[in-house]
């Protein structure tokens, strides 16, 4: 029986995207799902206790003032919540949200008409705030502590730059590599959050929250299996109680059981530690064809038919960060977990005596 194998619709040619379940981003026809399951206020957001705490204190402190909060700045990997947060700051506080990104800004002119055209108290979310252009990025942070932007008017010679008095405003940046961005923008907030993965637990609140909102009756035991295969990740875990609900209705009885988070989980491929298939391809490659490694990586991508991009950005990651496999200067090598996750018999190294070395 033949499927067909690229039955999913491509956002843009560009968008290198497969139909990976696993993957942390957000596709855009998942957006409008994901909008519509995410908690709207501080105490509707699952986990991250001291984020949430060192923040609402922030976010109280400054409204008992009566003043505006500092600006805030939330790390973190994708799909952890970040932009839940942002919307969440601007909810807590009942004031409007202005949402830009830094690929968006192109010059550091949309960035003037943005910042010259907010209200007194505007929150001002920048998603991807590491990638704003220079320009922009130094009217920014000037924007953020001085609460003035300089207006260039005219061309060239004549040129002016008239400086603007703006109403006090926070921004909320989000980012998910918070080592891009230059000290002086970091240094203009007051407030870092920096959220890290979910324990299953947490997982396992969250999809309950989201089968209350998407209507449908999930038992204890598939919230915790759809957790336990969620890589700490609520998109993820979001993403996986969607696809038990389809099988739920189409091949099941309706119920989201265990059976349902089961049966649906493996017609996905998406084992119990989380692995996908291109997850256990790389593995199994490693293990198999190169004996452990150590492998360049470049080679394994080759080897499981990959760009060498997805593999370092979409599989790696999580395969170093369960114990998998590790990183080391002379290329990819398999850890003991790799070769038992696989069923395979891990080589005889534990002895001691013998390294994993010439083993080819
Ligand atoms: N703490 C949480 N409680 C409940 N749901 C959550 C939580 N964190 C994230 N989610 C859900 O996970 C999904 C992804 O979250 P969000 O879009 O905020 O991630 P992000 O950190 O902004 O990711 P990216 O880096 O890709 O922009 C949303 O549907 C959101 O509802
Ligand atoms: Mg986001």
């Amino acid at each position: 029986m033949s499927e067909p194998d690229d039955e999913q619709m491509h956002d843009s040619p560009g968008a290198e995207h497969h139909d990976h379940l696993t993957d942390p981003d957000a596709i855009a026809p998942e957006r409008a799902a994901e909008a519509a399951l995410r908690p709207r206020r501080l105490d509707e957001f699952v986990g991250q206790q001291v984020v949430r705490d060192q923040l609402s204190l922030v976010l109280d402190a400054a409204t008992a003032r009566g003043r505006t909060p500092e600006h805030v700045l939330l790390s973190g990997p994708p799909g952890l919540g970040k932009t839940t947060l942002a919307m969440i700051i601007a909810a807590e506080l009942a004031a409007p949200l202005r949402i830009t990104s830094g690929p968006a800004v192109q010059h550091a002119g949309d960035l003037a008409a943005i910042l010259s055209s907010l209200d007194e108290g505007e929150v001002l979310f920048i998603d991807e705030v590491h990638r704003l252009a220079r320009p922009a990025e130094e009217m920014l942070y000037i924007a953020m502590e001085d609460f003035r932007v300089d207006v260039v008017v005219g061309k060239g010679v004549g040129a002016t730059a008239i400086p603007l008095d703006l109403p006090p405003f926070t921004v909320v940046g989000a980012t998910t590599r918070a080592g891009l961005l230059p000290a002086p923008l970091r240094d203009r907030f007051g407030f870092v959050g920096h959220l890290d993965y979910y324990g299953p637990k947490e997982l396992q609140e969250v999809v309950r929250r989201s089968a209350l909102r998407l209507e449908v009756d999930l038992e204890a035991e598939a919230a915790a299996e759809i957790a336990s295969r969620s890589r700490g990740t609520p998109r993820i875990a979001n993403r996986l109680l969607r696809r038990v609900r389809d099988w739920a209705q189409v091949r099941g009885t309706g119920a989201l059981d265990l059976e349902a988070a089961r049966e649906a989980l493996r017609v996905y491929e998406v084992d119990k530690r989380g692995l996908d298939r291109l997850d256990r391809a790389v593995l199994s490659a490693l293990c198999t064809r190169f004996a452990g490694g150590p492998v360049g990586l470049s080679t394994l991508a080759v080897a499981v038919g990959e760009e060498t991009e997805t593999v370092e950005t979409m599989v790696e990651p999580y395969l170093v960060r369960e114990g998998f496999l590790i990183r080391t200067p002379r290329g990819r090598t398999a850890a003991t977990a790799a070769w038992t996750h696989l069923g395979l018999a891990p080589p005889e190294a534990e002895t001691g005596t013998t390294p994993m070395l010439g083993r080819f």
